[in-house]
């Protein structure tokens, strides 16, 4: 291995760091987080973060609106797509164990601007999905309390999703997650196994105590005939009907892909486990045994849950915002219905937590190499936690979370995490190209095959998105890009200190 592959390049916005300066970085007292997680921790992680929103809502929107009971089969398309970005994400995560993820990893293999517009991109991602589930977790508690204890919150303080202007809960918790973020990641692992386990039994409730309930006649037709869109809805079509000049529909065989990138959004997390690297006493084992182990429990989980609920109630009639519960409601079984509620009220706050803590973490990272303000990499010095992006951020997302709604936002976040998905499968090929030396412990089967194909499939679903998602995600990115030329160029440690610089 010549000297010239292990420096970083310095000059220009493909400058990369190597990935000796990326773990180094985290031995930097004043910038260190704990060293605390195990292969056990990352799993209940991933799941901790994997199952919430997506199943519990979006599943019925899904259902009602593109694929009736074929939203199974937009599962199992969805876990393949993330199946196949697991399998890249696995190696960067175990050659490059340090916090950040996808951002880290192209800064290591593509460039600095590459990794600026991932870490941009993951900003929207963990932001906006931590205030998705926010507001899926909002809408269970007020089911909840509606139904279960007679109490309505008002209308003006449910949120835009049930006509009101302002999510009152929905604001709260994300505020009080901030709170537990800054005290320490200990704790909330802590906590994330007691929700998991919830929040575990319930959807194994859901399946078990369902499946007496299933009547076939609700299977029928497993894939509903095509329809057309409501006229005017040129934007709301996916991309790609517009590109090739379909007249938009809904459901048929297209439905099941529409839906698929819409419940997308209920495998977001795994990638999540991959930005607590840096806090993971053995990431080079542990992290492809927490991601992969994670996404295929939660898959099966989903395929199960989506075939028992379509089959207890007929999908045009299923809930746009608590289907899982309404589904047992639909079969008189308040019981149950009640109980699954609780749970999801429950489980949802792990999901925003960890979604909240990947998210202060990119942030952290990327303002540890000066693309951002280095004030927000300082860490606390007692509970060394990256305490001041925790707060910036947190109080940011809680006011987006008390102000929109759910599932143009989820379709923002889905479209952000699958162009992440592009960026490290790239990352993956780029990587093995100009460092084969790297000691991987997990390495991504059939290069450049498994990535391509990743490329594909995700790219596959970006363009089954809303065409107006792809104008908010373009907007977005434009902006980041703009940033990047006025602050982080300049101010990049990488750019001002050189290859020889100690970080
Ligand atoms: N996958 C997570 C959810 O469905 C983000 O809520």
């Amino acid at each position: 291995m010549s000297t010239e592959q292990q420096r970083p390049q310095s000059t220009g916005v493909f400058r990369t760091k190597t990935v000796e300066q990326s773990i180094r970085d985290t031995e930097e007292p004043e910038h260190a987080l704990k060293k605390s997680l195990s292969a056990w921790d990352l799993t209940i992680f991933g799941v901790g973060v994997i199952i919430g929103t997506g199943i519990f809502v979006l599943t019925g929107i899904a259902a009602r609106n593109n694929a009736g009971p074929a939203t199974a089969l937009s599962f199992v398309a969805a876990g393949i797509v993330c199946a196949l970005a697991a399998l890249c994400y696995a190696e960067f995560a175990s050659t490059v164990p340090v916090a950040g993820s996808a951002y880290t990893f192209s800064y290591a293999s593509i460039g600095e601007l590459p990794a600026w517009i991932i870490g941009w991109d993951l900003v929207l991602e963990f932001a906006l999905g931590t205030a998705v589930v926010a507001v899926g977790w909002s809408g269970y508690v007020r089911s909840l309390m509606d139904t279960n204890l007679g109490w309505e919150m008002p209308v003006a303080l449910s949120g835009p999703d049930a006509g009101g202007s302002f999510d009152l809960l929905a604001f709260l918790l994300v505020l009080v997650l901030t709170a537990i973020l800054v005290v320490g990641t200990k704790l909330s692992a802590r906590i994330t196994a007691i929700v998991v386990a919830v929040k575990v039994t319930v959807v194994l409730m859901v399946i078990v105590a369902g499946l007496f309930f299933i009547k076939a006649d609700n299977y029928s037709p497993f894939v509903p005939p095509a329809e057309p869109q409501a006229a005017g809805s040129g934007l709301k079509a996916p991309l790609i009907q517009v590109l090739f000049g379909y007249e938009p529909t809904n459901f048929g065989v297209m439905g099941i892909f529409t839906a698929a990138s819409l419940v997308f959004f209920a495998f977001i997390g795994f990638d999540v486990v991959a930005t607590a690297a840096e806090e993971t006493r053995n990431p080079q084992r542990d992290m492809p045994r927490g991601i992969l182990g994670s996404l295929f429990v939660c898959t099966v989980l989903y395929v199960a849950v989506t075939l028992v609920v379509t089959g207890m109630q007929f999908y045009r009639e299923m809930s746009p915002t608590a289907p899982l519960a309404d589904a047992f409601k639909s079969v008189d079984q308040p019981f149950f219905a009640g109980a699954i509620s609780l749970g999801a009220a429950v489980g949802l706050i792990t999901v925003s937590m960890i979604l909240l803590l990947g998210q202060t973490r990119v942030f952290f990272a990327m303002s540890r190499d000066g693309l951002l303000p280095r004030f927000f990499s300082i860490t606390h010095p007692k509970y060394r936690t990256p305490y001041r992006a925790t707060l910036l951020l947190g109080v940011v997302i809680a006011v987006i979370a008390g102000f929109t709604s759910l599932e143009n936002l989820a379709e923002l976040v889905n479209i952000g995490t699958l162009f992440a998905f592009v960026v490290v499968a790239l990352g993956v090929i780029i990587l093995r190209r100009t460092r084969p030396d790297l000691h991987r412990a997990f390495r991504t089967p059939w290069v450049p095959l498994i990535p391509i194909l990743s490329i594909a499939a995700s790219l596959w679903l970006m363009l089954n998105l809303p065409t107006e998602t792809w104008l908010r995600f373009g907007i977005w990115m434009a902006v980041g890009i703009v940033v990047y030329f006025i602050y982080g160029r300049s101010r990049s440690r990488l750019g001002r200190l050189g290859p020889d610089a100690k970080f």
